[in-house]
């Protein structure tokens, strides 16, 4: 069975016909072409399919796309504008919160959702926020940094 899929991604109305099995993750990357959401493991397990629903990350492997019906998702490829990273990705960057990069798209969502509900996050609180995401290579102290720093842009003006 297919039906309409009628949603809000990254800031603009999107109206496709979906299979109702169709995960979320598959939607944005093969129907899309969204590929900055990654799939990992496939099971739920890693945060690199996170996505924003509502300002909230979701897990793209584990939701169907029919079920964000006239809601509102946000991807990596959405956060920066005019050609200017979001402050989460800037800080990401700048300090070194990426190494092999798979998992960075998951992270920065996870980073941005959690400075939209908490624009000064405590240490406990962003490793709480950041839990679900799994990273090989940096060994997390740097991701921190960088959503401390990524607080700082944002209290200066800069979209997380
Ligand atoms: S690919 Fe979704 S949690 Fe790993
Ligand atoms: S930067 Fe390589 S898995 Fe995180």
């Amino acid at each position: 069975m297919a039906g309409i899929l009628d949603f809000t991604l990254n800031g603009r109305q999107r109206v496709d016909a979906v299979p109702d099995n169709l995960l979320l993750l598959d939607y944005l990357r093969e129907i899309v072409g969204l590929t900055g959401t990654k799939t990992g493991c496939d099971g739920g397990e890693c945060g690199a399919c996170t996505v924003l629903l509502d300002d909230k990350p979701r897990l793209s492997c584990l939701t169907l796309a029919a079920s964000v019906a006239g809601r509102r998702v946000d991807t990596v490829e959405g956060l920066g504008h005019d050609g200017r990273l979001s402050a989460v990705q800037r800080s990401f960057h700048e300090k070194l919160g990426a190494q092999c990069g798979y998992c960075t798209p998951g992270f920065v969502m996870a980073s941005a959702g959690l400075l939209r509900r908490n624009p000064r996050p405590s240490d406990d609180e962003i490793k709480e926020a950041l839990g679900s995401n799994i990273c090989r290579c940096t060994g997390y102290v740097k991701i921190i940094e960088a959503v401390k720093y990524a607080a700082d842009l944002a209290a200066q003006g800069v979209a997380p």
